[in-house]
């Protein structure tokens, strides 16, 4: 018998973690994940890019209007994540009509030169906007142990590719999460894990990760 070659079994595995052999409800094979974008990222071409970003992505009190939620903040984000996002609106596989049009005009080296530069944004640590309980933060933490595997202890996470949590706006955390359980936004990882979590537990973990200082919003300059 010859031996297995190791790149065979590698794709082989990929390909299964990637579910490319599992069917969604509908029928139709779930889309495969992305990955971070394989050029190097121009910070000063980012800025220019960036100028249309600010309006929403450096204005704190900056609204979703339909659902009511915070604009997330980038500016500390990783760059992986932000490149992973920016393909997910681009491809139609995450959903929000605005970004999806934002995104559609990018190309792969605009989104590498943005996410260069809301990675490299230099600011203060911030708290999210929030308007939890101390005892909602304190019951966030005890719930936030399922989470420090991927985000990081206190919310920020080992991997490029993985979001930080913490300092998020609380308002989209909560928004996300509900995607998640609801199968608005879909991820391999996420989905298993946010499943059997009740309204009390998102809240709170909203809560919890959005009191972690760390995110910032990128000002308008
Ligand atoms: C009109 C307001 C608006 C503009 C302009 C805008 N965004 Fe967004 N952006 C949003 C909203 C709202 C969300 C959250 C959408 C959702 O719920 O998925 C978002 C989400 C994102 C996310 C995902 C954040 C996360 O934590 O997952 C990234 C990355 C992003 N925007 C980058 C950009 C970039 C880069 C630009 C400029 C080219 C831009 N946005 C322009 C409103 C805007
Ligand atoms: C096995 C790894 C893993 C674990 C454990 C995990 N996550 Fe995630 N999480 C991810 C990945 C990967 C993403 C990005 C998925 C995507 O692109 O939508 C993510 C995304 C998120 C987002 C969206 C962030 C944004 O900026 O849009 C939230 C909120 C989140 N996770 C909360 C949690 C919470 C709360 C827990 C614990 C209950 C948790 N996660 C546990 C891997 C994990």
């Amino acid at each position: 018998m010859s031996r297995p070659n190791l790149a065979h079994l590698l794709t082989a595995a990929t390909v299964l973690a990637a579910g490319f052999f599992s069917l969604d409800a509908a029928g139709q094979a779930p889309p495969p994940p992305l990955t971070p974008i394989a050029l190097e990222g121009d910070v000063a071409r980012g800025a220019v890019l960036a100028e249309t970003c600010k309006g929403c992505h450096g204005v704190p009190e900056s609204h979703n209007a339909y659902p009511s939620y915070h604009v997330p903040k980038l500016g500390g984000q990783k760059a992986d994540y932000i490149e992973i996002a920016l393909q997910g609106y681009r491809r139609g596989t995450r959903s929000h009509a605005t970004m999806q049009a934002q995104a559609a005009s990018l190309s792969d080296q605009d989104i590498a030169d943005v996410a260069a530069y809301f990675a490299a944004r230099e600011g203060e640590p911030e708290l999210g906007r929030s308007s939890a309980s101390a005892l909602e933060i304190e019951e966030g933490s005890r719930v936030a142990t399922a989470c420090v595997q991927c985000h990081g202890q206190g919310g920020i996470a080992d991997a490029p590719q993985w979001p930080d949590l913490a300092g998020q706006h609380e308002s989209y955390l909560l928004q996300a999460l509900h995607q998640y359980q609801t199968g608005q936004r879909s991820d391999v990882l996420m989905a298993p894990i946010i499943a059997g979590l009740d309204a009390t537990a998102l809240n709170d973990l909203a809560a919890y990760f959005s009191a972690q200082p760390h995110l910032h919003q990128t000002p308008i300059e």
